[in-house]
């Protein structure tokens, strides 16, 4: 069965002070939460920071990028093999930012997830609609292009080894969340394609994102397909993170 999983993607925040607390407050809370793997994905500066706090807690480090290729010159990169050597679980790529702001499409997206794996570290691949393909009705047609671009790009191990978080993008940073139902929906509709397309559909969780709160997390996360949640603002603030951790370790499969 799927655990349920959360993890917190910090995003271009935090700062070697305050991360000191805020993780602390995790860590703590974090020991009494039973049956959810959480990760906390910050900057790649604080990764070292992190590995030292997190250690013996149970909360697992993730990146958010990570290069395709494994070394070389590539100014301004980080490799995954590097990544390895702070003990991350997870690495997050294809993020909605990364593809509008650094235009990473699924060719590239797709061998970042390849070369994670390699390295044994579990990709958390991001897909998403934009609000005006979502008032066109092209969701479920924009998502599967994008599966089928990773496929093609990574091949069925690597997606079968991986985390999908559908993040709309309309629902990012905005406070607008995507219901319940609209949120199922398409997870359902990843699902079946998974399974169409020979991927181990039932193992593979799937996460939401986008404006998850602690007074939404519940109704998400009880979706039979919606495994738990990427986090962005509300995982800066260890009291929000926790109770929607505690919100997916309540949930009854
Ligand atoms: P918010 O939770 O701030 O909307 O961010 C979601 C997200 O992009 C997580 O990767």
């Amino acid at each position: 069965m799927r655990q349920p999983f959360v993890a917190g993607n910090w995003k271009m925040h935090g700062a070697l002070e305050r991360n000191r607390g805020l993780v602390a407050d995790i860590a703590e809370g974090a020991a009494e939460i039973d049956g959810v793997q959480i990760a906390i994905c910050p900057p790649f500066v604080y990764l070292d920071q992190l590995h030292a706090l997190l250690g013996g807690s149970g909360v697992a480090l993730g990146a958010q990028n990570g290069c395709a290729e494994p070394e070389g010159a590539f100014t301004g990169e980080v490799a995954m093999p590097m990544l390895q050597d702070f003990a991350c679980r997870y690495v997050i790529v294809g993020h909605s930012e990364r593809r509008q702001y650094y235009h990473e499409d699924d060719a590239l997206v797709g061998r970042k997830a390849a070369r994670a794996v390699s390295c044994g570290i579990t990709p958390i691949i991001c897909i998403g609609e934009t609000l005006a393909q979502r008032e066109a009705e092209a969701t479920e047609s924009v998502v599967t292009g994008q599966l089928q671009g990773l496929l093609d790009s990574a091949g069925h191990e690597v997606l079968g080894k991986a985390v999908i978080a559908y993040e709309p993008i309309w629902a990012i940073g905005t406070g607008r969340t995507a219901t319940p139902e609209q949120a199922q929906a398409v997870h359902a509709g990843i699902r079946r394609w998974l399974g169409e397309h020979d991927i181990a559909a039932d193992a593979l969780p799937l996460l939401y994102g986008g404006s998850v709160k602690p007074d939404n997390a519940a109704e998400l996360f009880a979706q039979a397909d919606i495994d738990g949640g990427l986090i962005g603002g509300a995982s800066l603030e260890a009291a929000s993170f926790l109770d929607i951790c505690r919100a997916a370790a309540r949930v009854d499969r």
